[in-house]
Order: structure tokens, then C-alpha cells, then sequence
């Protein structure tokens, strides 16, 4: 078998037989095909397109390129979530420990923040003494002693990922939705769980930025999920503004504490309780959605949900004392209050930009060996819908390095205000099974 006849077949829109599948993934995982021809076979699929079963056979591949961990010494269901990524999104810190405190079992490897995502490992890592490399065997004793570990994706875990993503970075061939799908899928049926609820984002801070976009993507997902024998489902999520009010490594685990001990924002509790309700129902908990919402509800109120993070954080090595006074994270040199230029109904706001404003702050990296200031970012005051009065606070920029003309521009760019009122976006489109 030869590349190049592959790659000819694939830009005159052939189907790739499951058997040329193996050879282009294992090839180019052991360096036997250069990165000149997997571009040339990645262009290709991008303007011909993978057929379902070719997208699930690239996943299954890219799946078996390195290790497949083994959860079967954890006990009961283990439940994994994922989301495609989006500004101020500390989903998963709420909802891990949320689900553990109904008995899910949750043993999931997230990833870092690049660009103007932030990353749920970076934001773990403000919690001083917190480590996210964790050996497989202390993963699993772990999710046995607390239900819930969130650690960093192994050297091993999906090489062929490893690879195609760092020259589909660099031959404009990310957005091409059955590269995303086998990508996410092929890492998440590698970490070994047993089920799989995808929060696909849609807008202007998302990955994807028509709610179309998301529900394909969704459904290549929930297929080759499927295919592969794992329950899994998609929430479509709207990302046109950041979730919660808090962008920022720490100022986020500050809003997880605060959603985890009641005070949380709306927007982020509403998506917690709908994502956690289909979790539940996929670790067979509970068969419906009422009873679910009820459980997770309780897991907050008597603080089960708080205390399960408290002893994630501990077995991780962090000092768990911030979880109980999150006054002891760091503190910025300064927070500046932008306030605003005119009166009105907040009609949109850009959360691309923020996510900008807030790498450039050192929140984030811009590229991938970036150091990062965790203490650093914004916290809004202002959201869609909401009426700003003339020199109200539309949000608050927590800096060590002051604020740019630039940014503040960036900021003020960000927020449309109109005389007309506005009502709230619907945050969950539909959930997809
Ligand atoms: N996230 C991934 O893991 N892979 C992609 O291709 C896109 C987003």
C-alpha cells in the first residue's frame, strides 16, 4: 500500500477502506509517513469529507494508537463529560463533584487552556501544592477513595492525536468536523469510561460558531460513541457570552466554590443540573430528569458536592484550606472597574474578546509553553439582558500589569448596549442522544 495512492483517492472523493485507515494512522503515528503526505490526506478530507464509518474507523485507530486506560478497578459507573470549549468555563469543577456526590465515578484527564479557552487543568493548578500528573494507579485508587479525580491526559494516551492535531494546526485543516470528532472521541473512549456526555458550544467564544455547526459535530460524536458501544449524549450550549461572571484561572475555582456552596451563578447552576440530570441518567442513578435535578440540588445543599472537591484537592495535593477561605487565594496588584459610557439594555457581548483581554492579562498562553498568571482576569458585572446605568461597573479587570489602552478598548468593544430591552439567551438549545 502506498500514501500517495491513498491521498489521491480521498481528493477524488473515494471512500478509504478500513485497512487503509490502519496503514495511514499506524504509519504516521511510527513515523513511516511524513508530515508532507498526512497534510496533503488532511486537506483532502477536508474538502471530500469522511463517510460515518470511515470517521469511526479513523477514531478507533487513532484510539488504539497508544495506551487504552483501564478503569475496570474502579467500582460502579464511570461517568465522563466533555466540553468543546469556551470563556469563563469551570464546567467541569462544578459538575465532577456534583455527580461523584450522587455516586457517579468520575476518573476524567482534561486538557490546558490555549488561546482565549482557558483549560480546566490551569485552573486546578491555582490551588497551591496541586499536582494534575498522577500515576494510572493512584487515578483509579483515587476515584475509588473519593469518586472524582481530574488529572492531565498521559504522555501515551492517543499519540496519533498528539500529532495530527499539532499539523493540523499549521495546514489549516482544524476545522473540518470529522477531524474535531475522531480528535475528541479518540482521546475520550481512550480514558476508559463508560459513558460520555459532550457539551457542545456554539457562538461567538466557541469552537463552533453556528448552532448548525454544533449539532453536526454533536451527532458525528453521539455516532461514533455509538458505534463504539458507549452511551453517549450532547447538550448544545450557547457560548455568546461567557458562562458565569468569572474569567481567570483562580477567579474561577473562586465562582466553583462559591456555585458549590449555593451562591453560584445562574447560567453556570442551569447547565451543571441539566448536564449532571443526563449523567445521572447514564450511570443509571436515577431514570428520570426531576429526580435527578433533585439529587444534584442536594448534593449542593448539604454540601456533599463541596466536600468531594475538598477531598479531591487534598488526595491531589493541594492545600484543601482554600477550598473552605477562597479570601486566601492570591491577589492581584490591581482591580480596575470599567465602568460604562451610556445607559442601557446590554445587547451582546463579545466573549472572544474577553477571552483575549484575559490571555493577554497572563491568563492564558498564546503559545503552548507560555507561562501563566493564575490570579489574573476579569469579573463581570454586566451580561445580556441585564441594564447598565450610566458609570455603573460593566466588569472588573484583576491585572499585575495595568491595562492597556489596547485592552481597554477591547473590553468597551466587547459590550453592545441599546435604548430597547433585551431578554436572556436561552443557554441550552437541545440535548441530543
Ligand atoms: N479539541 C480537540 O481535542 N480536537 C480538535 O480537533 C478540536 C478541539
Amino acid at each position: 500500500m502506498y500514501m500517495v495512492d491513498l491521498i489521491q483517492k480521498k481528493r477524488d472523493g473515494g471512500i478509504l477502506s478500513d485497512e487503509e485507515i490502519h496503514f495511514m494512522i499506524d504509519g504516521y503515528t511510527n513515523n513511516r509517513i511524513p508530515d508532507y503526505q498526512m497534510g496533503a490526506m488532511l486537506m483532502a478530507i477536508c474538502f471530500q469529507g469522511l463517510n460515518k464509518h470511515e470517521t469511526v474507523v479513523l477514531t478507533s485507530e487513532m484510539m488504539h494508537s497508544g495506551d487504552v486506560i483501564d478503569l475496570s478497578g474502579i467500582e460502579g459507573v464511570k461517568v465522563d463529560k466533555h466540553s468543546t470549549g469556551g470563556v469563563g468555563d469551570k464546567t467541569s469543577l462544578v459538575l465532577g463533584p456534583m455527580v461523584a456526590a450522587c455516586g457517579c465515578k468520575v476518573a476524567k484527564m482534561s486538557g490546558r487552556g490555549l488561546g482565549h479557552t482557558g483549560g480546566t487543568l490551569d485552573k486546578l493548578e491555582s490551588i497551591p501544592g496541586l499536582h494534575v500528573d498522577v500515576s494510572e494507579e493512584d487515578f483509579i485508587n483515587q476515584v475509588n477513595d473519593c469518586h472524582l479525580a481530574i488529572i492531565g491526559q498521559t504522555k501515551a494516551l492517543v499519540p496519533a492525536d498528539k500529532k495530527l492535531y499539532a499539523l493540523r494546526d499549521v495546514t489549516a485543516t482544524v476545522s473540518c468536523i470529522p477531524l474535531i470528532a475522531s480528535s475528541i472521541m479518540s482521546k475520550k473512549l481512550a480514558s476508559g469510561s463508560d459513558t460520555i456526555l459532550l457539551d457542545v458550544k456554539y457562538g461567538e467564544g466557541a469552537f463552533m460558531k453556528t448552532k448548525e455547526d454544533a449539532k453536526v459535530l454533536a451527532q458525528t460524536m453521539i455516532d461514533i460513541g455509538k458505534s463504539l458501544n458507549k452511551d453517549t449524549r450532547a447538550l448544545i450550549s450557547n457560548m455568546n457570552e461567557p458562562l458565569g461572571y468569572a474569567i481567570g484561572n483562580s477567579l474561577e475555582i473562586k465562582e466553583v466554590i462559591d456555585t458549590l456552596n449555593g451562591h453560584g451563578p445562574k447560567d453556570l447552576l442551569e447547565l451543571c443540573l441539566q448536564a449532571g440530570s443526563q449523567m445521572l441518567m447514564q450511570a443509571h442513578i436515577t431514570d428520570n430528569e426531576i429526580s435527578a435535578r433533585k439529587l444534584l440540588q442536594d448534593a449542593i445543599d448539604s454540601k456533599k458536592a463541596l466536600r468531594c472537591l475538598q477531598a479531591m484537592v487534598k488526595a491531589q495535593g493541594g492545600d484543601d484550606s482554600y477550598i473552605r477561605h477562597p479570601e486566601l487565594f492570591e491577589k492581584t496588584k490591581e482591580v480596575i472597574s470599567i465602568r460604562s459610557q451610556c445607559s442601557g439594555y446590554i445587547k451582546s457581548l463579545n466573549a472572544l474578546s474577553l477571552g483575549i483581554v484575559s490571555m493577554k492579562l497572563g491568563g492564558g498562553r498564546m503559545v503552548k509553553d507560555d507561562d501563566i498568571d493564575h490570579s489574573v482576569g476579569l469579573v463581570l458585572n454586566k451580561k445580556i439582558g441585564d441594564y447598565v446605568s450610566k458609570d455603573e461597573v460593566l466588569l472588573k479587570v484583576y491585572t499585575n500589569t495595568g491595562l492597556s489602552k489596547e485592552l481597554e478598548d477591547s473590553i468597551y468593544d466587547a459590550y453592545h448596549i441599546c435604548d430597547e430591552f433585551v431578554s436572556k439567551p436561552v443557554l441550552i438549545e437541545e440535548i441530543m442522544k
